[in-house]
């Protein structure tokens, strides 16, 4: 699967656990490919508000697929999403995609076609990937699996020191009851709590993991 010689760093775990700011700092440290994976689901998310559609239909959401060009890129070192030739931009975080995007990244469908952008990317370089099930179904073989947690208070508190609306208990639960890849631990992952944590603590822990699992010496000496 994917490029033999790219190495892909899979980090998963639940809202505002400090996925994406781990990662980010991680791409950097590196120079991995920092690949959003979310940011996917709510492109999605954004379109079928776009378009009037209830997320929870989902013959309707299957048929927007067909209708709508997803492209997924790369602009310095960090993923991109346009829908048709439109970067949704700071509209992906609103209250009203955080309320629906739970429900269309419920549907098989959905994952379908993004598990396959996601996979892509490996052949572009190195990369890190922060989502829901990328060390569970995107890159299952990776040895370099990451769960990052925090309690629900603290990453409630995250949220709205952000400014940021977010149900992340409830997005929480749908993410984790759904039949299609729910939020797991994936086989073989180091679980990290990052509740008590600095960024650079977390950073660090990842570093360590890599350099016990064997990641290439050339990648870990550019830290
Ligand atoms: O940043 P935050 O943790 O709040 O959410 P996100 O990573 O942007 O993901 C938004 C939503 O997309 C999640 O609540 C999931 O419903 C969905 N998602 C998913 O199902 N699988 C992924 N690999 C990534 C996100
Ligand atoms: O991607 P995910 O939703 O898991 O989390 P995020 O978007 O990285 O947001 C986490 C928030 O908690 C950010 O405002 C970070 O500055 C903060 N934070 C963190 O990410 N990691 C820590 N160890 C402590 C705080």
């Amino acid at each position: 699967m994917g490029n033999v010689q790219h190495i892909a760093v899979a980090i998963d775990g639940p809202a505002a656990s400090g996925k994406s700011s781990a990662a980010r700092a991680l791409a950097k440290r590196l120079g991995l490919i920092m690949v959003n994976t979310g940011t996917m689901y709510r492109a999605i998310a954004w379109a079928t508000i776009q378009q009037g559609i209830d997320p929870t239909d989902t013959q309707a959401v299957i048929e927007m697929l067909g209708r709508i060009e997803l492209s997924c890129g790369v602009e310095n070192g960090f993923s991109t999403v346009f829908v048709d030739e439109n970067n949704p931009g700071a509209a992906l975080r609103q209250t009203a995609v955080n309320e629906r995007v739970s429900k269309v990244a419920a549907i098989a469908e959905v994952r379908a076609l993004l598990v396959q952008k996601q996979r892509d990317y490996l052949e572009l370089g190195h990369v890190v990937m922060e989502g829901r099930d990328i060390g569970s179904v995107v890159f299952p073989n990776t040895p370099f699996k990451i769960y990052i947690d925090a309690s629900e208070e603290v990453r409630a508190a995250r949220r709205a020191a952000e400014g940021i609306e977010d149900a992340v208990g409830q997005r929480d639960a749908e993410d984790s009851k759904r039949k299609a890849s729910p939020l797991v631990v994936a086989e073989g992952a180091v679980k990290i709590d990052t509740s008590e944590m600095t960024l650079e603590e977390v950073v660090s822990a990842i570093l360590q993991v890599l350099r016990e699992r064997g990641a290439p010496e050339d990648l870990l000496n550019r830290a």
